[in-house]
């Protein structure tokens, strides 16, 4: 163990996914000796390779840098973890198919195999997003198979297309400890995470050492108020569209008050991702399971409200496309669940493009990063490589996740290649005054029509 609060340590990080990738990296970043443990053989190679699986702006050159460095090293085989004085879990926790609850299958499995290899006076991490109640169920298992050896819970708060600066400059670091969680060990957690995260803790960043219930408990709370903040947001939505009001001038005029904020004010499509909707649903089930459901049925309504927005805009579209779909061209700007991302997993743009090709439009997608995991995952979708492609002949343009290079569309040339000027602004993002001055006819969720 690490004598001094900055002597580098040996790390290894289990999972290299979009957190356990950048965690790695950024940990090698910090100065420490990382081994990527990742059992999915391509993905070790690539990474090792210094490519980058998945979109991330600045991931490619942190990995390449700390490859380079020789401190970062990835391979497929759990005895490779060997020997680190710490050992994060960063794996998936999915939505159960058919249910709300969390998958835990990969946390469960990757314990069980790391706790072959793992040393007394070694210490266990977990980073992933869990159901309350596991790190302490975790924690019983390292301690009856590996006497001396400890574990700690350590949510992680990074945001795609910010992953890197959230991992190297976080808002906050919660740690999850033992001797706080009734649980007794000889391994000094609180010392050890000071330790790897030395840089971090210097620059001053607030820490939270608690429990483990409380630990976890951060991670799903922050998602799922920032989940009913962008839910408030569509539900004033649609109030605005019953009166006539403006839910952007609105939410600027809310957001003046600090203790509310604009931040995670912006109506329209609503929430998507890998993150947001399965957490959210995965506490209502744990909840559930604790006999406190009632606690969290507001969140129930939460994913309703996001989820009657992706309807809404589809009706929208039949509105503007005189009442039918039926042949129409429609062109749809976005795929991934948010820009500067290539996630398209719960993407509200493709649910609202299967959704208007189902009722039989004739819809063509454009993305600047995902139209390949598009094509791999929705292949009924017809996919171009430019907005402009995507707008040909077309009656109706639908802007649904709002990638900067589409709010700065000329509205005059890029008129050109459609049929009819109309646009609907799924994200209200795109500079309203400009695109009518253009003789653009545009509408958006929640917005006045004029
Ligand atoms: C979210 C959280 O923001 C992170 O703090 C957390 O660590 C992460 O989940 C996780 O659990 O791993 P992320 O899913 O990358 O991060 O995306 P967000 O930036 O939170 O956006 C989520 C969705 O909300 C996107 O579809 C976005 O378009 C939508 N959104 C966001 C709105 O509709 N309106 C807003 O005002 C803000």
């Amino acid at each position: 163990m690490a004598e001094n609060s900055d002597a580098p340590l040996k790390l290894s990080v289990i999972g290299c996914g979009y957190l356990g990738a950048v965690h790695a990296a950024s940990m090698a970043e910090l100065g420490h000796e990382v081994v990527g443990i990742e059992v999915d053989v391509a993905k070790a190679e690539s990474l090792a390779a210094g490519r980058v699986p998945f979109f991330e702006p600045g991931f490619e050159e942190l990995l390449r840098r700390s490859l380079d460095s020789g401190r970062l090293s990835f391979a497929s085989d759990m005895a490779d973890a060997r020997g680190a004085a710490v050992h994060f879990v960063c794996v998936g926790t999915p939505q159960r198919r058919g249910e709300y609850a969390a998958d835990l299958t990969y946390v469960e499995a990757a314990t069980a195999s790391l706790i072959e290899v793992l040393g007394p006076g070694e210490l266990v991490v977990g980073k992933s997003t869990v159901p309350v109640g596991t790190a302490a169920r975790l924690a019983e298992q390292v301690a009856a198979r590996v006497p001396g050896a400890a574990l700690a819970w350590n949510p992680e708060f990074l945001r795609e297309g910010f992953a890197v600066a959230d991992t190297l400059h976080p808002d906050r670091l919660v740690y999850g400890v033992p001797s706080l969680s009734g649980a007794d060990t000889a391994v000094d957690a609180e010392k050890v995470l000071d330790t790897v995260y030395a840089r971090i803790v210097a620059d001053g960043t607030p820490k939270v050492v608690t429990d483990y219930a409380t630990a976890e408990m951060v991670k799903t709370a922050a998602n799922s108020f920032l989940a009913t903040k962008i839910s408030f947001i569509n539900a004033m939505a649609e109030l605005c569209e019953a009166t006539g009001a403006d839910v952007k001038q609105l939410a600027d005029a809310i957001g003046h008050d600090d203790r509310i904020g604009r931040k995670f004010l912006n109506a329209g499509l609503g929430f998507g991702g890998g993150c947001l909707p399965k957490d959210i649903r995965a506490f209502m089930a744990r909840a559930g399971e604790l006999g406190a459901d009632q606690a969290l049925t507001f969140l129930r309504e939460v994913d309703n409200i996001n989820m009657r927005r992706r309807i809404r805009m589809v009706e929208l579209a039949r509105q503007v496309c005189d009442d039918s779909l039926l042949g129409k061209r429609i062109a749809v700007l976005g795929a991934a669940f948010k820009p500067d991302s290539d996630d398209i997993r719960d993407s509200p743009a493709l649910n609202v493009a299967a959704q208007l090709q189902l009722q039989g439009a004739n819809v063509r997608v454009t993305d600047p990063q995902a139209l390949p995991n598009v094509r791999r995952h929705w292949s009924q979708l017809d996919c171009v490589d430019t907005p402009e492609e995507a707008a040909e002949g077309a009656d109706a343009v639908l802007l649904l996740t709002e990638w900067k290079q589409y709010r700065e569309l000329d509205p005059g040339s890029f008129g050109k290649v459609v049929r009819t000027r109309r646009v609907l602004d799924g994200r209200n993002a795109l500079d309203r005054e400009a695109w009518e001055s253009a003789g653009w006819t545009y509408r958006a969720l929640g917005r006045r029509n004029v």
